[in-house]
């Protein structure tokens, strides 16, 4: 997956698939589209109902004929015909009228770390069936590292953890390659399920999907860490009698309970940092790793790989849209090429 940044600087507009968020980027306009990866279908006529924020709103509320699917799982395009669907109902009328009128439309698309073949078709077929003529692929950790400002082109290591909702990478990169990388099939979803499960089976309470996010804010200020409230309330459905309950939950048992997807981030971290060249491990000692991805935000997230690792640990700025105003600075043409043979100039 080597693209030149001159091949990017000629493309029109970049997509970032992933398993939560869908992600669009328009050269000249920028950022257009940032909504849920969610598709309402009507299963009798095969119509699309609603797409993004207002389909996930669907989301276990659906009468039988409404299927709500989520066409990107585990960071692979699963279901072309509806990914495109969406992508085009996403973009709206005047932005596809306009990337139309191009004469050979190209776009440029963020890949997973170690995407296979077949998910990398996937992602291609996608937007070809979007009118582009041409389409390359760009990896998702050189992407958001571009994103979060990190000095990817110099000589010196660069860490960075993508923590998007189905997968974690983790990446040391240094003179504007990836020099030891990790994918780890865990991530945001692993986490709210972790959460669910937990309640599920001490509480006998079940806990509908969309309300993980209040419990994570409830825990916020340090949540996921000893520094946190001891105790937050919690409402949900009695998992025998079928009615609305509450329950007081001890925080430190959700914390236990996130422990294991997070442990095997810390893994990831650990091979990473073993299989790296000793240099590179010195530099990352002072300038540390930054965390970047919709799942970055998890409270206390940060403070538990600080304490893990002993490295400085930063969340980039704006960490859910790293990867794809990373692509998006390449296409303007923001990002210097790396001239790497200046000898031969
Ligand atoms: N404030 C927050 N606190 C905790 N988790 C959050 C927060 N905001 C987003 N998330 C989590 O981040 C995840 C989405 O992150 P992101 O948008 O990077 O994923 P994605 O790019 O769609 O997924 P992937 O890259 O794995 O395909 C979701 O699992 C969501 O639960
Ligand atoms: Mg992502």
């Amino acid at each position: 997956m080597t693209v030149s940044l001159e091949q990017l600087r000629r493309c029109h507009f970049a997509v970032d698939l992933g398993a939560s968020r869908t992600r669009v980027y328009v050269k000249g306009l920028g950022l257009v589209v940032d909504q849920p990866s969610v598709a309402a279908m009507n299963t009798r006529t095969g119509a699309l109902i609603a797409v993004g924020e207002f389909a996930e709103k669907m989301t276990g509320r659906t009468p039988d004929y409404i299927r709500v699917v989520r066409p990107i799982s585990g960071g692979t395009v699963v279901d072309i015909e509806i990914a495109q669907r969406m992508l085009r109902h996403l973009l709206g009328d005047k932005i596809r009228r306009s990337l139309r009128r191009k004469a050979r439309l190209r776009a440029a698309a963020c890949a997973p770390h170690d995407a296979d073949p077949l998910a990398q078709r996937a992602i291609i077929e996608t937007l070809v069936g979007l009118g582009a003529r041409r389409v390359e692929l760009v990896d998702t950790l050189i992407a958001a590292a571009v994103g979060c400002g990190l000095p990817v082109e110099r000589p010196e290591a660069s860490m960075i953890l993508v923590c998007g909702a189905a997968a974690t990478q983790v990446a040391v990169l240094s003179l504007g390659s990836i020099v030891c990388a990790e994918r780890l099939p865990v991530g945001g979803e692993a986490v709210d399920q972790a959460i669910v499960q937990y309640l599920r089976h001490e509480h006998a309470l079940m806990l509908p999907n969309q309300s993980v996010r209040p419990l994570q804010l409830a825990l916020d200020d340090n949540g996921l860490t000893p520094y946190g409230p001891a105790s937050t309330e919690i409402h949900g459905r009695d998992v025998v009698t079928g009615l609305a309950r509450s329950v007081r939950v001890n925080t430190a048992a959700v914390r236990e309970a996130v422990q294991t997807p997070l442990m095997s981030v810390l893994d990831g971290i650990g091979k990473v940092l073993r299989d790296c060249p000793p240099d590179l491990v010195a530099d990352l000692a002072d300038r540390g790793l930054v965390m970047v991805g919709g799942s970055a935000l998890l409270p206390g997230f940060d403070q538990l790989l600080r304490e893990a690792t002993g490295m400085p640990v930063h969340i980039a700025e704006r960490p859910d849209v790293c990867a794809v105003q990373g692509i998006g600075a390449m296409l303007e043409g923001r990002i210097e090429p790396l001239v790497l043979d200046p000898l031969a100039a």
